[in-house]
């Protein structure tokens, strides 16, 4: 039997191929490659999309949330807290600016942080909150942005997993000081090498990280800022504008696959096994389905052995990983995160999978899990 991939990025290229490959021959042929009309275009229409006032194109997921802490005057001395059940950038990306990261335990049902122990953690030196909307799950915005709100702290969300996830019909990225995205090819709106993208209504900060973006340079050879090179090249842009006009109807299949589990799920009675739980109000937008088990391992070699792809993200909780052991920090436990990195296991849910391939994955997880 073929094997099903995690993701299937031939089959998107397929669907969409005259559109993409008409974009890429007109940059060609513009002979225009970095920050240029596209780059432009694409800020315009990925700031819309999102509801901000503002976007700036950068050259990675990482590099938009390290320009946005630094655009936040967020650095040396500064404490910024984040989620203990993460990938490592968004730690990386605390401790590139300078600051020092500070975990929070995550609540079961999304793995995403624990908004009741954000006062806790909570200094004199913490400036900000940086809320990771894991898996393409919002966080709980509402609770988040309260805390900020009374601890007058900065938000930077690491959306890089969740373009197009909604709270109370309001998009990510569009609550706090800046939203981050990723264009690394596998994420929801992916490009054909990396890419990232700072999404705020703040016009300041903005400018800010467009300042940083090149050099700390707004005018040639003039360097009022130390910036770095983190510019978005107009290839992706050119290839970001097409996916982005299929992004919603990818987001709806996502969708609809995660139902499609959802029933599979009770069809074939999944005993011991817990599937995503929406936050009543929100919408996911499902980059991964990840499910929880105690016999995750087992599922993974069965699925394996059946030629079926899955992830574990992420085996280990961010303060356990020996870059970030090394520095120290503070945190509080993070059993739940610890629990969540031996139990999760996220299965294929890319917009392309057939209901009866998903039946067939289901049938086997369930088999597996008993
Ligand atoms: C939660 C999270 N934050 C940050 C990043 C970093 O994005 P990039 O790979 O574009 O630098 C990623 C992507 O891998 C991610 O999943």
């Amino acid at each position: 039997m073929p094997r099903i991939p995690l993701v299937d990025l031939q089959a998107q290229y397929q669907s969409i191929k005259p559109e993409i490959d008409a974009a890429v021959a007109r940059v060609l042929a513009s002979g225009h490659f970095i920050l240029g009309p596209e780059v432009e275009a694409l800020e315009r229409e990925v700031a819309a999309y999102c509801g901000t006032r503002h976007a700036v194109g950068v050259a990675s997921g990482t590099d938009a949330l390290v320009l946005s802490l630094r655009a936040c005057g967020i650095g040396p001395g500064a404490e910024v807290i984040t989620t203990a059940f993460s990938f490592f950038a968004t730690a990386e990306a605390i401790l590139l600016a300078g600051a020092a990261p500070v975990f929070v335990d995550i609540e079961p049902a999304t793995c995403n942080l624990d908004a009741d122990q954000l006062a806790d953690a909570v200094t004199s030196r913490t400036k900000a909150i940086l809320p990771v909307h894991l898996y393409g799950h919002p966080c709980a915005m509402d609770r988040v942005m309260d805390v900020a709100q009374a601890r007058r702290l900065r938000v930077i969300e690491d959306c890089a997993q969740a373009i197009g996830a909604t709270c109370g019909g309001q998009r990510v990225g569009a609550f706090g000081d800046a939203g981050c995205l990723s264009f690394y090819p596998t994420k929801n709106l992916g490009g054909y090498g990396d890419g990232g993208m700072v999404v705020t209504n703040d016009p300041k900060l903005a400018e800010h990280i467009r300042l940083l973006r090149a050099h700390g340079s707004a005018q040639r050879y003039h360097h009022a800022a130390l910036g770095v090179n983190s510019r978005l090249d107009e290839l992706q842009a050119a290839v970001l504008r097409v996916k982005l006009r299929h992004l919603d109807r990818w987001t709806e299949a996502r969708r609809r696959n995660a139902e499609a589990y959802r029933a599979a799920f009770a069809r074939h009675s999944a005993a011991g096994l817990e599937g995503p739980v929406e936050r009543p109000g929100c919408q996911a937008v499902y980059h991964l389905y990840t499910i929880r088990s105690p016999k995750r391992d087992r599922i993974h070699d069965t699925l394996d052995s059946e030629s079926i792809e899955t992830q574990v993200a992420y085996p280990g909780t961010l303060p356990s990983q020996p870059a970030l052991a090394a520095i120290g920090g503070r945190h509080a436990p993070v059993p739940r995160a610890e629990e969540a990195a031996r139990q999760v296991l996220s299965l294929p849910v890319y917009p392309e999978l057939t209901l009866d391939v998903i039946d067939r994955i289901a049938a086997a997880t369930a088999r597996a899990a008993r």
